[in-house]
C-alpha cells in the first residue's frame, strides 16, 4: 500500500517497518533506535541472525560518530560516491549499534543513498537499517509492486517509481593496506581506480574461512524457475530464453529480454525485473545467455545471475 513521505516517517518514528525507494534497490527499512523493530525486519524476510544490516545516513557527517576509527581513504571514498551506491564497512564503537542489526560483528556497513524521496525521509528520520525489500533468497525488488508481491497489498511502500540501478551497492572493506570488494554490486572495480589509485580486488573466500561479507553465505537472487546458464544456442533448442534484444536464438524460443548488449546499465536495470517476471509466468525453466563481456558492471550482472542459477 503506498503512504507519503510523512505518514513514512510517521510509521519509522513509531517503531513501524516501511518499504522504501534507493536508487539502487528498494530497502525495508526500521529506524536504528527501535530494536523490536529491527527484530521484525529479520522475521519479515526470514533473514538469518548473523546475516548484519546496512545502516543508512543522511551524509557522511552522520557515520562519524559510529566510528572506532576511520581506514585511511574513508573521507576520500565518501567524497566521491556519496550519496551514491557504495556501503563502506568501518570499525564501531559497540555501545552506539544494537547488536541485532551488525549480528554481533565489531564492524558495521554505511551507505548514503542517492534517492532524492529517501534523502528527504533520512534527514528527518535519523539512520535507518535497510536490507533489501524482498523475502531472502529471492530477486530484490525494484518496484513497489515487487514488494507488495513478497509482503502483501498491505505493507506500507513510499512509492518512488522504478529503481534507477537495479544492483545493491558495492561493499568495500579496508583489509589493513588496501579496500576491497565484499560484495560486488552497482559500482563496478574500475569505478574506484582513479580516486584510490588502484583497482580494488573482490575478495575471495577463502577455504574453511567465514566470508567478509555476512550475506555471501546465503542463496541470493533466485527465482523458482530454474536458469540454465549458457554461452551457446544449438538451432534446435526449445523453451524459455533470458537474452539480450535484437539477438537471433533458436526460432521455437520464447524470449524474454533483459536489455540490449549495448547497455549494461540497462541491463542492470531489468534484471530482478525479468527474474521476477519467469515466476510471474509460471516458467519451470529458462536459458540465460551469459555471452557478454566479462568487465565493468558486467561482472556484477554475471555474479548475480550465477547465484541465481544455483540450487
Ligand atoms: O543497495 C543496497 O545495498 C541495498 C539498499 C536497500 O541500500 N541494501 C542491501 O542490503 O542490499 P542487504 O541486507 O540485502 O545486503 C547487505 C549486505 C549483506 O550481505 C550483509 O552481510 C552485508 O551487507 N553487511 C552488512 N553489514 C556488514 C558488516 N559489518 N561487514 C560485512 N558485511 C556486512
Ligand atoms: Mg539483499
Amino acid at each position: 500500500m503506498n503512504v507519503n513521505l510523512d505518514r513514512a516517517l510517521k510509521l519509522l518514528l513509531d517503531g513501524d517497518v516501511v518499504a522504501i525507494p534507493t536508487e539502487t534497490v528498494y530497502g525495508l527499512a526500521a529506524s536504528l533506535s527501535h530494536p523490536a523493530a529491527i527484530s521484525r525486519i529479520f522475521n519479515l524476510k526470514g533473514r538469518s541472525s548473523n546475516n548484519p544490516l546496512i545502516i543508512h545516513v543522511a551524509d557522511t557527517s552522520q557515520v562519524i560518530p559510529f566510528a572506532k576509527t576511520l581506514p585511511p581513504g574513508f573521507e576520500l571514498l565518501a567524497k566521491n560516491f556519496w550519496p551514491g551506491a557504495l556501503t563502506i564497512v568501518i570499525p564501531i564503537d559497540l555501545n552506539k549499534v544494537p547488536e541485532k542489526a551488525r549480528a554481533g560483528l565489531p564492524t558495521a556497513a554505511f551507505r548514503v543513498p542517492a534517492h532524492p524521496l529517501t534523502r528527504q525521509l533520512l534527514a528527518q528520520s535519523g539512520p535507518l537499517v535497510m536490507p533489501s525489500a524482498n523475502l531472502s533468497g529471492k530477486p530484490s525488488a525494484t518496484t513497489s509492486e515487487h514488494v507488495e508481491a513478497d509482503f502483501g497489498a498491505a505493507f506500507p511502500v513510499l512509492n518512488g517509481g522504478p529503481c534507477e540501478k537495479g544492483l545493491e551497492s558495492t561493499i568495500l572493506y579496508f583489509d589493513g593496506a588496501q579496500w576491497e570488494i565484499i560484495r560486488q554490486g552497482a559500482l563496478p572495480p574500475e569505478a574506484f581506480t582513479s580516486i584510490l589509485g588502484y583497482t580494488p580486488q573482490i575478495a575471495r573466500k577463502k577455504a574453511g574461512e567465514q566470508p567478509l561479507c555476512p550475506g555471501q553465505l546465503y542463496r541470493h537472487y533466485a527465482p523458482k524457475a530454474q536458469l540454465l546458464l549458457t554461452k551457446e544456442f544449438a538451432p534446435d533448442m526449445q523453451g524459455v530464453v533470458v537474452g539480450f534484444e535484437g539477438r537471433p536464438y533458436p526460432s521455437a524460443c520464447h524470449i524474454i529480454p533483459f536489455g540490449p548488449i549495448s547497455s549494461p546499465n540497462k541491463v542492470a536495470e531489468n534484471l530482478y525485473k525479468v527474474l521476477r517476471k519467469l515466476d510471474d509466468e509460471g516458467v519451470a525453466s529458462a536459458w540465460v545467455d551469459m555471452n557478454f563481456p566479462d568487465d565493468g558492471l558486467w561482472s556484477t550482472i554475471a555474479e548475480r545471475l550465477n547465484k541465481a542459477a544455483q540450487t
